[in-house]
């Protein structure tokens, strides 16, 4: 039977998404062959609140040298880390001098680079030698390795307790999260902060926005979820932000418990959330009528505009689009060719699916009729940069929340 990785209840049954390969798997043609799937399912526990996959690959994996993910990739997301760091410095829990901050899967240091350069005392935890390399060769402190008990161990021995953890679309991806959250109790300090985002299930469910769920997000949070998980570990979440970023996130701050007083935010999620039906595996099951309803729109608008003899292609070779077009069969037969900024997918295939993925010029140079927006998070950077796309008669696809012609 499949049970919670939190409370250890059964699972209910939310969605069946079959044989995934994995989001960020971009693949040569030799390696077609040795292609790895695995059996994708998410369930809901009534216990926890918490909406997860039943299984998923080891992290390993995941996250090795050769992870295709670059945070640095976005102009928006720099942005965006900026803002987030002048948030949290401002926070008393970072007020004395010395203090020192801990970043959870700090990638290519997008993030740490704002505290390393004014000189905090900081270490960033990262798995992927590839995209680690790069923020050590920006001066930023940074060891390879998962965050687990004897990552925890060595920051102790090596640093100290923390003032600040934070973490940025990192820890839905840890299947051992009640681990993580025990060693965050061990390493925090007495005032110190946790703070971490990640897609928020709200939106999630709101947009129908089911490309979220591939293999490296094993959990899809609510304040319900974070709160009964933060309890657990006698730590509380005493405040949440609701954020854009990933097409809807939420950020989530934590501490030990009765340490800092919960705002008047976590009660008007919570409402909320039950309003929205988070909190009840019957109400979640719409979604799943929701997915078929979007899944049905896509795949028939694009064979109409292939019976038409118009060109479509992919816009952004994301994690996500992994997932719509392994559900929806879409091969390079809709989609002739996906367009991506990140040199470490170009010339590869789309996992499972095998479309071509071209670099950004290819697109410029060989405009289709029609755009599949995968990046639809990123939809106003991207529109604004492609004016003359749509100038030379291009149009877009969206499918969140709707499946459109924009
Ligand atoms: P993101 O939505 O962050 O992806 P994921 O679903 O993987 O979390 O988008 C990142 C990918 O999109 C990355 O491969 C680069 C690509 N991309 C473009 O090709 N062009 C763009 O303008 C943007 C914003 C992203």
């Amino acid at each position: 039977m499949n049970k919670c990785k939190i409370s250890g209840r059964p699972l209910n049954k939310i969605f069946d998404f079959g044989k995934q390969p994995l989001g960020n798997g971009f693949i040569t043609k030799k390696n077609f062959i040795n292609e790895y799937f695995f059996k994708m399912v998410v369930g809901f526990c009534n216990e926890s609140k918490m909406f997860q996959l039943y299984f998923q690959p080891s992290p390993n994996k995941m996250f090795h040298k050769n992870y295709a993910f670059y945070s640095s990739t976005s102009k928006h997301m720099k942005i965006h880390f900026r803002n987030f760091f002048k948030t949290l410095i401002k926070h008393k829990a970072l007020k004395s001098k010395d203090a020192f901050i801990v970043e959870i899967g700090s990638n290519d240091g997008i993030m740490l680079k704002n505290f390393a350069s004014k000189n905090y005392k900081h270490l960033g935890i990262e798995p992927s030698a590839n995209v680690a390399k790069i923020a050590k060769n920006n001066q930023i402190n940074t060891r390879i390795s998962f965050f687990n008990n004897e990552t925890s161990n060595f920051i102790l021995n090596n640093y100290g307790k923390a003032n600040l953890i934070y973490a940025a679309n990192v820890i839905c991806h840890i299947p051992n999260i009640k681990n993580l959250f025990a060693n965050i109790k061990k390493i925090l300090k007495n005032e110190g902060i946790f703070v971490f985002e990640d897609p928020y299930l709200g939106d999630v469910i709101k947009k129908t926005s089911y490309d979220q769920i591939y293999d490296e997000h094993v959990y899809l949070f609510s304040i319900h979820s974070i709160k009964y998980l933060a309890s657990l570990y006698n730590l509380e979440l005493f405040d949440a932000k609701h954020q854009t970023t990933h097409g809807g996130s939420m950020r989530y701050y934590i501490c030990h418990s009765g340490n800092y007083k919960p705002l008047k935010s976590i009660q008007k999620y919570l409402s909320h959330e039950k309003k929205l039906g988070l909190d009840n595996f019957k109400k979640l099951k719409k979604f799943k009528i929701n997915i078929d309803k979007s899944k049905f729109e896509l795949v028939a608008l694009l064979k109409k505009l292939k019976k038409k003899g118009k060109i479509v292609a992919g816009y952004a070779a994301t994690s996500k689009s992994t997932t719509i077009l392994n559900l929806c069969n879409i091969n390079s037969e809709l989609i002739s060719y996906i367009s991506d900024t990140t040199k470490d997918k170009q010339n590869k295939y789309s996992p499972g699916m095998h479309i071509p993925i071209k670099n950004y010029d290819y697109f410029k140079n060989n405009y289709p009729d029609y755009a599949v927006l995968f990046a639809w998070n990123h939809q106003k950077e991207i529109f604004k940069k492609e004016k003359d796309f749509i100038k030379k008669g291009g149009k877009w696809i969206i499918f969140v929340p709707k499946v459109k012609i924009v």
